[in-house]
């Protein structure tokens, strides 16, 4: 990256059009199509994130940004005001990956049939097309000269060397980083007993934040984003409290007291800085939402936690076993096997298990430990099945949309049980995924935080 180059992310359901020459927009995908138009003569380009092929009129006029059919209208009209010529625009487009076949859904390859055919309808050829397959990929656009640069995620790491020796990882290791981690900051300690719905009232909570001069402003820094929306500033806690309610709060006090452990890069697992936690932001909320939908409403805090937390193994075995990395790529691409059976097989165990150790550690509730540790394998659940099936299955549909899954976001297939368990068939699969832009809107003031 030059350093002049400005880098615009493009969420799910986003659009973004320009004419600054030093942006670069950028995009991640999975079952979802990215969509880039580009006329070079005024070098003013554009990138839909489109999440699904059409919606109804209500639907596409909320969120136009979310479907083929109005998306790519809308891009074209953004780059007309900019003074680009439609009989000069050319389009690319990648994505549109068959992530999960049992879920039935067929979602990737529906995306690409319809942008392509709206793209043809408007009379804008395809210049380039990278569509289908079962991985991931970033897409970027730089607006200077319309470049387009392409990285599939969960291919790459085939190259990389592999070790010749194999063993698995010493479990002295794993013990000796997890207590790297430890001690957690006082905060979050305070913060993950909380996550038990009856035992904080609002005092309490105003003590522990109040304690943390920064977790104070970054909290209040959140109250008063554009995501509230409050007309009035709001400028202490008590007053926070009241408007959000305590759960909100709650939220907002956990996310933020984990970000700093899961915010940071994870090179193994092709995960870059700010990545882990986006995705794990978003696997709590889209849980959370689950949960409410499906009637588990007293659990919802603590499913919101352990959606927040499922990944947290991979920070320990990126230490440990960075070096062999590339040989469970090797077997998920040679042999087709699932990211999770190869890195049992290589590693000795998953980041699922070294997530629940960390969980057992920090002494968190069973239903975190069982869901954090199964989130791969819910069948195996015993105390909190259904808690369990639901982090699974925002796992998957988060990284089904290319919110940050990472190298096995893609490649790690959704258990049918989890999906017969909590009675969601394709269509609802697709009501979720279809509220999913709304429920990541929340994440971007904690990100930004
Ligand atoms: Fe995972
Ligand atoms: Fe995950």
């Amino acid at each position: 990256m030059n350093f002049w180059e400005q880098t615009y992310l493009v969420s799910p359901a986003e659009f973004f059009v320009t004419d600054d020459r030093s942006a670069v927009l950028e995009t991640y995908l999975g079952s979802c199509v990215g969509v880039t138009l580009y006329d070079s003569v005024v070098k003013v380009g554009g990138l839909a994130h489109i999440v699904l092929p059409s919606g109804d009129q209500k639907r596409e006029a909320v969120s136009p940004g979310k479907y083929a059919t109005s998306a790519i209208p809308l891009l074209i009209e953004r780059m007309l005001d900019l003074g680009a010529v439609k009989g000069r625009m050319v389009a690319k487009m990648a994505g549109g990956a068959a992530i999960y076949k049992n879920f039935s859904l067929d979602i990737g390859r529906r995306n690409a049939v319809k942008v392509k055919e709206i793209l043809r309808q408007e009379g804008i050829p395809i210049l380039g097309e990278d569509v289908g397959g079962n991985f991931g990929r970033v897409l970027r656009l730089k607006i200077e000269n319309g470049e387009i640069s392409l990285r599939q995620i969960g291919r790459g790491l085939r190259e990389a060397s592999s070790p010749t020796a194999v063993r698995g990882v010493e479990f002295k290791d794993i013990v000796k980083e997890i207590d790297h981690i430890e001690p957690l900051p006082k905060t979050v300690r305070q913060a993950l007993t909380l996550i038990d719905e009856d035992s904080a009232d609002s005092q309490e909570l105003k003590g522990i934040i109040y304690k943390d001069q920064a977790l104070t402003a970054d909290v209040l820094k959140i109250c008063n984003s554009a995501y509230y929306g409050f007309t009035r500033r709001i400028s202490n806690l008590g007053h926070a409290i009241a408007l959000l309610g305590l759960k909100t709060i709650k939220k907002i006090l956990l996310s933020l007291s984990l970000k700093n452990i899961l915010f940071q890069k994870i090179p193994s697992y092709s995960l870059g800085k700010g990545e882990m936690f986006k995705h794990a932001l978003a696997c709590g909320l889209t849980a959370e939402l689950m949960a409410r939908e499906l009637g588990h409403d007293n659990d919802s805090e603590k499913i919101f936690t352990a959606a927040l937390l499922h990944d947290i193994g991979k920070i320990i075995l990126d230490l440990v076993a960075f070096d062999r990395f590339g040989l469970i790529m090797d077997k998920v691409v040679k042999e087709g096997r699932s990211f999770l059976s190869a890195e049992k097989e290589i590693l000795g165990l998953t980041h699922a298990q070294v997530g629940a150790m960390i969980a057992r550690q920090w002494n968190l509730p069973l239903v975190l430990i069982e869901a954090i540790g199964y989130h791969h394998e819910p069948e195996k659940a015993q105390a909190a099945p259904e808690a369990v099936a639901i982090v699974h299955v925002a796992d998957v549909i988060c990284s089904m949309l290319g919110i940050g899954g990472g190298v096995d976001g893609l490649v790690n297939p959704v258990h049918p049980g989890a999906l017969s368990l909590l009675a969601l068939d394709a269509k609802a699969v697709e009501n979720i995924i279809e509220g999913l832009p709304e429920v990541m809107k929340q994440t971007e003031p904690i990100e930004a935080g």
